[in-house]
């Protein structure tokens, strides 16, 4: 195993468990995770809350890392806009104070961003697009980068698109849900109007890595090359299972009240990502990919 130590935070989420698996080839992992675990024997999980000052030195401390991948959010829109004091201790605050660590270190610290950052009005989105957020999660994203980078401008400030993936504890999340209803024959609605550049979590996972050894900083655009709404998603995923269309709701996202309001498109420009080599997975491989995995099974 390797002797360079990577910290990975939120190191049980969505993507933080298949990042950390990714990270084994090349580093000695440490997971910073508050409920849910790594998923894999291998990382070296380190229980904390993030919200604590503290409890973010003694983890540096304890950890005396080489390089930080932040993915610990409340990434949850809906749950941002209600709770919003408590969304800010860790999107803001922690993330403020992990680049600040960071750079007393001198170590790389990629900070996990995202496209909500925009109002979607005006897309496709390239790094010199102010951002434009219309949400509290996206306003706090927005602060966080905005501090990082006049405080602590070695950080790299990745802003990711819409993932999907496969959890390695299970499936969860919205594509697993619509593989349930699908094969349980319940009508699913999708927003036809909300466009993004999903990329799955794999493909980000080697893309921050990437980003690791690449001496970048500054903000990059980690999205995919394919311009799509969720209801043409699952127009694809019935397809390829053989499963009835028209299951599937066009649904308007001004039809259904949420407490966070959604952009339009926040489609992401990644020119530059693209060009200095971030190669995602094709869109439609990759989602048939994970989708007849949570059909199928691990
Ligand atoms: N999912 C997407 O489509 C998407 C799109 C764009 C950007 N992003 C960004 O990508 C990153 C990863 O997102 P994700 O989808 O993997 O989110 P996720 O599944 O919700 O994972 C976030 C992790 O952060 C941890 N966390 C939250 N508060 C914490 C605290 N106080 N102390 C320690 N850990 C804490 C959570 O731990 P517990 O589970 O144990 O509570 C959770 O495992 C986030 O920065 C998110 O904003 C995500």
């Amino acid at each position: 195993m390797s002797e360079k130590r990577l910290l990975i935070t939120g190191a049980g989420g969505f993507l933080g468990q298949t990042l950390c698996r990714s990270a084994l080839s090349g580093w000695s992992v440490y997971g910073a995770v508050r409920r849910r675990s790594p998923f894999d024997d291998r990382v070296h999980s380190v229980q904390t809350d993030l919200t604590s000052p503290n409890e973010r030195k003694r983890l540096f401390a304890a950890v005396r890392p080489h390089a930080v991948i932040h993915a610990a959010a409340e990434a949850n829109p809906n749950r941002c806009q209600k709770h919003s004091t408590a969304a800010r201790r860790i999107n803001v605050d922690a993330s403020i104070h992990i680049a600040e660590l960071c750079a007393e270190r001198e170590i790389p610290c990629l900070f996990t961003s995202t496209d909500l950052v925009f109002d979607g009005n005006t897309p496709p989105y390239s790094e010199t697009d102010l951002p434009s957020p219309i949400s509290i999660y996206g306003f706090q994203k927005a602060e966080a980068e905005k501090e990082m980078a006049a405080r602590y401008p070695q950080t790299v400030i990745c802003r990711l698109p819409l993932m999907f993936g496969y959890c390695l504890d299970g499936p969860s999340g919205f594509e697993a849900e619509m593989v349930r209803s699908l094969a349980s024959r319940k009508r699913v609605g999708l927003f036809f109007d909300e466009f993004r550049t999903p990329v799955d979590t794999e493909s980000i996972a080697s893309g921050l890595l990437w980003l690791l050894n690449r001496g970048i900083h500054g903000i990059i655009h980690l999205g995919g090359r394919t311009r799509i709404s969720r209801y043409q998603m699952g127009r694809i995923a019935a397809r390829r299972l053989g499963a009835d269309p028209s299951l599937l709701d066009r649904i308007s996202r001004n039809d259904v009240e949420m407490p966070a309001p959604r952009p339009a498109d926040v489609s992401l420009n990644s020119d530059r990502a693209f060009s200095l080599g971030y190669t995602p997975a094709d869109f439609e491989t990759a989602y048939w990919g994970v989708i007849r995995r949570l059909a199928t099974g691990p």
